[in-house]
Formats: C-alpha cells, structure tokens, sequence
C-alpha cells in the first residue's frame, strides 16, 4: 500500500521532564531534543510543552513520492492546507487540529521474535523446563509504535480526513463511537474516537509477545500502582493483548502484542461492533476513566482552538 506504517508522535504535556523520565522506565530510549526511540522503529515519541496534553503531530511513512503526490492532490481538492516540501508534506486535521505529517520513509525492519513454546493439552512444546517468559529478566522494550487513539468532537469528519483525503484504511468500527483505521499492514495505526473535547487517549506500543505486556507493565507499576488503568485484557478488534498505564500528564500507554494484520484487503471484511465488543473480548471490566479520562473537564476549560 502506499502508505506502510506510523514513523512518529509528537505529544505536548506540560511536564515535559517527568514526561520523557516516564516513558523512558516504560522502555523506550531516551534521546537528545525529548525524542524517545523503540528498538525497531528508532525515534517515534517526541515530547514537547503544551500547556494542556495532546497530540500535536502524527508523522506516516510512505512508499514513492507520487504517493505523496496523489494526497497533496486530494487534499487541495478538498480546500485543505498541503504544504508539500521535498520528500513530505504537512496538513492539518482540521477537527482535533493535530498536525499530520506525511513523509518518505523505508519499511520498518523488525527481526523476527524467535517462537516461543507453549505447552497445551496433548501437545508438550518444550519438553521438560520451565516456560522462558517466566525467565526472562531483561528489561522490556517496546518493539515499535503500533497506534495512536484521538478523541475527536466530530469523529466521522475526523475519519473522513484520514480515509479520504490521506489514505488510511477502515477496519473495522464501534457503532455510534469511532473507527480503527490503518495505513499499515496492522489492524489499526489510528483509532479516533466520539468525544467532547479534544485528547490523546492513548499511544500503543508493541512488544514481543503476552509475556512482555504482563513484564513490562509489572515493572511500571511494582513501586508506582496508580499508574494502573485496565490490564491484562484481550481486545476484539486487532485481537491484541493490552495492559493500559496512565503516564504523569494523564495519556495512557499501552503495551500490546499479537495483533491482527491484514496482508490482502480482499480477505478482510470489516465489522461494525456494538457493546462491550467495541473495548474487548476479555479481562476485567474497563474502569469508567479508561472512556472517559479524569482530566477531560480540565481539558475542556483549558482547551484551544485548533488550528
Ligand atoms: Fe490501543
């Protein structure tokens, strides 16, 4: 597809040093000009001061320059800004106001996790031992940004921008609340949700297997439990597994692993989900700040226009 994967956020909090200290324990690493890098995907989170949080820049990789071509074209079609400058070009959302940022960029090289065994009724994988999760004692990081989720006064007009005029793909939806769309080969690279203000409900990054989303979120809590917002749990649209935790300006971070990837399009029908399937498949019931955040009223009042 013409456009192949997310390359980077920039989010704006207002702690910003407590911020990148945050996700620095959460496993990404810490470099010069608040970048944060996964181990495949390089730098992927800038954090930078805003003086409420929010996702101000979304950057996606594309394959050839006529792809980019082709957006620019749409957009100004369309009477949105598509200010091309060499090998990218910058527009806005216009509903959030989130920067988007469209640019040449090389497939993500991801060296395949080696399998792990796992031991079933009438099948023993690993003969005799122990499991290898259970010995692992490296620190965990994340392999790559996965996805990013918005909440948007005007989702359809949100997801309409992102189909129409960039490119991405719908998966699947949650009726009457957003839709999962992709500009990867990945379930969903971005989520934007029905929501009465503008926020980043979360970023998503992936590690390597069940193991490491239960590791990597023991670590993040054993001397920190209020940064608990839902895990261990398995959703149903991407079918990952997730643990959520709340970072010191209030976005949750999610690890995940095992999620769904569509290679051929003509093989995936999207679903439109209803209920409880729209958040999960299983785990403990969502707690009510995880659809809506606690600082949403203070996000409101501090609110700014777009633009
Ligand atoms: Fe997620």
């Amino acid at each position: 597809m013409p456009l192949h994967r997310l390359t980077a956020i920039t989010i704006g909090v207002p702690n910003v040093a407590e911020t990148i200290a945050y996700y620095s324990e959460f496993g990404l690493g810490a470099q010069p000009g608040g970048w944060l890098a996964s181990t495949d995907g390089g730098r992927q989170l800038r954090v930078v001061h805003a003086p409420t949080r929010r996702l101000i820049e979304l950057r996606i990789g594309a394959e050839h320059l006529d792809d980019i071509a082709a957006i620019a074209h749409r957009l100004r079609a369309a009477g949105a800004l598509a200010d091309e400058s060499g090998t990218s070009l910058n527009t806005v959302e216009p509903v959030t106001g989130t920067r988007v940022v469209v640019e040449i960029a090389g497939p993500i090289q991801q060296p395949p996790t080696p399998a792990t065994p796992y031991n079933g009724p009438g099948r023993i994988e690993r003969g005799t031992g122990r499991a290898p999760g259970v010995l692992r004692e490296t620190t965990v990081r994340p392999r790559k940004l996965g996805h990013v989720v918005v909440g948007s006064t005007d989702y359809e007009a949100s997801i309409r921008f992102f189909t129409d005029l960039i490119g991405f793909k719908v998966s699947d939806r949650i009726k009457g609340h957003g839709a999962f769309l992709r500009c990867s080969t990945d379930h969903h690279n971005v989520l934007v949700l029905h929501a009465p203000v503008t926020f980043l409900h979360h970023s998503s990054w992936q590690v390597d297997d069940v193991d490491e989303v239960g590791r990597g979120a023991a670590t993040m809590l054993a001397d920190h439990p209020e940064r608990h917002v839902w895990g261990l749990g398995r959703h149903h649209a991407g079918s990952n597994f997730f643990w959520y935790l709340k970072d010191p300006a209030g976005n949750f971070s999610e690890y995940y692993s095992d999620m769904d990837c569509i290679i051929d399009d003509q093989l995936w029908s999207p679903e439109t989900l209803e209920g409880a399937r729209g958040l999960f498949n299983w785990g403990p019931p969502p707690p009510p700040s995880f659809l809506a955040p606690d600082d949403l009223a203070e996000i409101m009042t501090g609110a700014h226009q777009p633009g």
